[in-house]
């Protein structure tokens, strides 16, 4: 059992070492050293490694050249040659630089080709060679991947400025979370915290610049239950997390309830009063009372959302009393039956 166990290893050994031999090119003990990939973010440094590993019998570099592969076509980038030293193209001249010091000498040592982006770009982003050109050997190259990052920037909002409660019960999107022009895609998720059940609709899409935007859409009905109620938008971007909030505003019609009748309106009792209660947003701007197929007796003061009864209570004051109350969306109303034992 030992035995095959060791075998076992021997074999993932053999594989792992065949496949690093594969990927690094390597032709009768030369090979290109890179990275399997590499990421940055907009505006960061990040070095592309690329190292000549040598063995017996050495071979000589003629040449050292760095090439970027886009749209199916190669763009040099940077050379270095031993007799005529290092150049760097054009479009990269301010932010590309070969890392080893001894590369950029008069009697350079090529083995090390590292190139430095001092300052990356969203166009960076591609496949480039790192390509040597040796004698007797021939060429060997090799390449890597350069991923640009770009952070989104977060947005909440409500998508509305103003929510209105209606009673056909619409579903509607109440509030936005925007997470704009980050890199790469895929990488970017809006997730919701709240405590109103609701729906989501989340979608990504390409800008023009290669970025892309995650916009995701918080849908309820709107409602009384509803309003003052806040929403999270969680969105997280690689390993970071960004949160943001609103508050829902919501206008609804007055909700109203009567207060004041207890039951026991006795004849000729003292100091009763019924008040009209209304939760409402807007707050209520009118009240109004009414005595169902009847006037109000004039023993009664209105006084705004309250109805005084003035002096000891008569049979007269019997009947169900009304109470409208108006905010700018509507109005509702509630009643009351007063008896009088
Ligand atoms: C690749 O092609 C796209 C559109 O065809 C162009 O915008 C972009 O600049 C090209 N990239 C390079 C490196 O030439
Ligand atoms: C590098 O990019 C090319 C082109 O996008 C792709 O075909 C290849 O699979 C990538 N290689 C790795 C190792 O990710
Ligand atoms: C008010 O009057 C109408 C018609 O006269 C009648 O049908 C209705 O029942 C009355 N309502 C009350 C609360 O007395």
């Amino acid at each position: 059992n030992k035995c095959s166990a060791q075998l076992k290893l021997c074999l993932i050994l053999a594989f792992c070492l065949r496949s690093m031999l594969v990927t690094s090119q390597e032709v009768n003990g030369q090979r290109v050293e890179m990275d399997d990939g590499k990421s940055g973010y907009v505006g960061s440094k990040v070095d592309l490694r690329c190292r000549f590993i040598n063995s017996n019998p050495p071979v000589k570099i003629s040449q050292v050249t760095w090439q970027k592969l886009a749209n199916g076509s190669k763009q040099n980038v940077a050379i270095a040659n031993p007799s005529l030293g290092v150049s760097v193209a054009p479009p990269y001249r301010d932010r590309v630089t070969f890392k080893n010091a001894a590369v950029r000498r008069r009697t350079p040592t090529l083995e090390d080709t590292t190139i430095v982006f001092s300052s990356l770009r969203l166009s960076d982003e591609a496949t480039y060679i790192c390509e040597y050109t040796t004698f007797p050997a021939g060429n060997r190259e090799n390449t890597v991947n350069l991923t640009v990052y770009v952070r989104p920037t977060t947005q909440m909002s409500l998508s509305t400025p103003t929510l209105v409660a209606r009673s056909s019960n619409l579903k509607t999107p109440v509030a936005t979370c925007i997470s704009a022009n980050g890199k790469p895609p895929g990488t970017i998720r809006n997730r919701w915290e709240t405590r109103v059940p609701g729906e989501v609709t989340t979608r990504e899409y390409i800008n023009s610049d290669g970025t892309f935007t995650v916009q995701s859409d918080y849908i309820l009905v709107p409602s009384r239950e509803t309003h003052r109620e806040t929403l999270t938008c969680v969105t997280t971007y690689n390993e970071e997390v960004y949160t943001d909030s609103v508050t829902l505003d919501i206008q609804y019609e007055p909700n109203v309830m009567i207060d004041g009748f207890d039951g026991n309106w006795y004849l000729n009792r003292e100091n009763v009063q019924l008040s009209c209660q209304a939760d409402a947003n807007p707050v209520v701007s009118l009240y109004q009372w009414r005595l169902v197929n009847n006037s109000i007796p004039s023993n009664v003061e209105i006084r705004d959302n309250v109805l005084l009864f003035k002096g000891p209570i008569t049979y007269e004051v019997q009947g169900t009393y009304v109470c409208d109350a108006t905010n700018s969306i509507g109005t509702s109303s509630a009643f009351v039956e007063v008896s009088v034992l």
